[in-house]
């Protein structure tokens, strides 16, 4: 110690996902992520259910990211995870296994920020690429866009983030998510709703785009007004949303990314970056993806998507944050806690 290449074992419990990953550098061995499918039936992240799902998972989980990875415990030369932000029950079982596992094999432990590390799946390098994968340059911005939170990050480098938008209710995927409800569908609503919507008119439907100052996101009106249509067209018609739920997704899906678009480029106008960067759960959105493209075509900057696996929640990201972090010798206290509301500025 210290290795210029260390072996991160990352874990993610911040949320649903219990995730592990095994992590060379920002290499990745492997990434297990076990989705909890018990809150399906309540329609959203029930906390106390997430922690004691964490609880059952996160031994068999790690012990599946170290086989795939075929290391041992005794190779871990740090051990990395979520810190926050998230739900405290949850958090608690990773950090409290962290700080044990780091006690036991006597090496240090990295507790990273959640939205940073969403920011930063950038960076992790698939076994086949190795390192040699284009990255963005710094200075980039990036839309942060996940269950949770809404952010435009400008990011100088991989620890000196800035939010320079965020939403003042609602986050995107939450949009997504209460949509679904609202049309009986399974939770998360994001990727059903991205489904449905593919054979669907976009222009069918007309929300109107919440009006907000400059870069700042609100997505609770967009929900009411779903809420609304539905409630009017049904008085009419009691199979409205069954007979048009095709054109209600791709109607309300296209206005969320058109939404985002739009204070995305008011950002991208007054910091002029040369790459812009996707991140987040809802980066996972076919739409907001292809439109993400199109955005940077039109402007002339690089442009950075995740690959879908790095979107949602996963404990690769974790790794790569904390490897950045490593190399800078930023180690946690085994009496540092979990911190449910962490900013990454
Ligand atoms: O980043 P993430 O896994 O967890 C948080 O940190 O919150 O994001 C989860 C969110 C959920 O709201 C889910 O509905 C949304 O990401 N999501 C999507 C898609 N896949 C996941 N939203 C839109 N389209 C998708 N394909
Ligand atoms: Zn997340």
């Amino acid at each position: 110690m210290p290795v210029s290449n260390p072996i991160i074992l990352a874990i993610e419990s911040s949320c649903d996902e219990t995730s592990a990953a095994v992590l060379i550098g920002t290499v990745v061995k492997s990434n297990i992520i076990a989705t909890q499918k018990i809150h399906e039936k309540y329609g959203g992240v029930v906390p106390e259910l997430a922690s004691r799902a964490h609880q059952q998972n996160i031994v068999p989980v790690v012990q599946q990211a170290i086989s795939e990875a075929n290391i041992s415990m005794e190779d871990i030369d740090v051990v990395a995870c979520t810190q926050g932000p998230g739900l405290m029950g949850a958090l608690q079982v990773g950090v409290s296994y962290s700080k044990s596992l780091s006690m036991a094999l006597g090496v240090p432990l990295v507790l990273v920020n959640h939205m940073q590390s969403h920011v930063l799946a950038h960076f992790i390098s698939r076994e086949q690429e190795g390192e040699a994968s284009q990255k963005p340059e710094f200075p980039f911005l990036c839309l942060t866009v996940s269950g949770g939170h809404t952010q435009i990050v400008l990011v100088n480098s991989p620890t000196e983030m800035k939010v320079v938008g965020s939403t003042i209710d609602d986050a995107a995927g939450e949009a997504f998510d209460k949509a679904s409800k609202v049309l009986g569908l399974e939770y998360p609503g994001g990727p059903q709703i991205d489904r449905i919507s593919k054979n669907g008119n976009p222009a069918k439907y007309s929300f109107s785009m919440p009006v907000t100052p400059e870069l700042t996101y609100s997505f609770s009106g967009l929900k009411t007004s779903l809420l609304y249509l539905v409630r009017d067209e049904k008085i009419k018609n009691p199979d409205f949303v069954t007979e048009n739920l095709e054109d209600i997704c791709a109607s309300y899906q296209a206005t969320i990314v058109k939404y985002l678009l739009k204070k995305f480029s008011l950002a991208l106008n007054k910091y002029q970056p040369k790459s812009i960067a996707l991140a987040g759960g809802v980066s996972a959105n076919s739409l907001l993806r292809s439109e993400f493209r199109n955005l940077a075509i039109d402007k002339g900057v690089s442009c950075f998507i995740p690959p879908i696996e790095f979107t949602t929640d996963n404990a690769a990201m974790i790794g790569a944050t904390a490897f950045f972090l490593f190399e800078k010798k930023q180690f946690s206290e085994l009496s540092d806690p979990p911190i449910a509301r962490l900013s990454i500025d």
